[in-house]
């Protein structure tokens, strides 16, 4: 509860300065109700989660085992891969790969503040900027497109992957992972994603909280 308060501390100092411009201006409604649009939006929540390290957590041993599978997954199919991390945060499945597991690696998330503190572990081979998954344009192709606990957050799914095949290299594969809400897969989101694409695996991970995750993997059909 006081971490919400605190997430929307700035917010409601907003609400106050604006709703004293609303009173000495006809047309300030219209502003007002933009500012609400924007400060609701998921991207500034994310924003604000990130400055107030909430997503610190990932980095515990809690959460080690996807990440792990992902990488495991990720070298298994590709020995020198070009990966596409969709929603990646701050970069920590960055960190959990040897430099020389891949060829090049882009991190793309739309929270600023995330990517500000992933670029701090950019190199030669790897890079991060901001971009929203919802309307993606990305130019080149990759051995290896990962969506680590981000697909579930996107107006469409299905649409977001299919916009992705030209993305996708020959013999490529999309890595997914989905946190199993309250124990149970995210079916309905699989079902769209296995009429599309072809499955090569289904990994599950189970911490001894009892929090379990689905990673499958999926090429392209013949
Ligand atoms: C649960 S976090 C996972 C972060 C990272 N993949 C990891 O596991 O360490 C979800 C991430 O998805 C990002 N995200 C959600 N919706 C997005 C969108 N429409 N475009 C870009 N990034 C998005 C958030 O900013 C956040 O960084």
């Amino acid at each position: 509860m006081i971490g919400y308060i605190h997430d929307f501390r700035p917010f409601l100092n907003e609400i106050v300065k604006l709703d004293i411009n609303f009173r000495q201006s006809k047309t300030t409604h219209v502003n007002f109700i933009r500012f609400l649009k924007r400060k609701i939006s998921q991207k500034h929540k994310f924003n604000q989660q990130f400055e107030n390290k909430k997503w610190e957590g990932l980095r515990d041993i809690a959460d080690l085992g996807r990440y792990s599978i992902i990488v495991g997954l990720t070298k298994y199919f590709c020995s020198n891969a070009h990966i596409l991390d969709l929603g990646c945060g701050e970069g920590i499945l960055l960190e959990k790969f040897a430099v020389s597991d891949y060829a090049a690696y882009l991190g793309i998330d739309f929270s600023e503040v995330a990517i500000k503190n992933a670029s701090k572990l950019a190199n030669d081979k790897a890079r991060f900027t901001t971009g929203d998954l919802n309307k993606l344009e990305v130019a080149d192709q990759y051995d290896v497109i990962i969506y680590n606990e981000s697909l579930y957050y996107l107006s469409n799914p299905k649409v977001a992957i299919k916009a992705l095949f030209k993305n996708l290299a020959p013999g490529g594969v999309f890595i997914i992972s989905m946190v199993d809400k309250h124990g149970r897969e995210r079916e309905s989101i699989w079902a769209e994603l296995d009429e599309i694409l072809a499955l090569q695996e289904k990994t599950k991970v189970t911490n001894q909280n009892g929090d379990s995750w689905t990673i499958r993997s999926y090429k392209m059909r013949d």
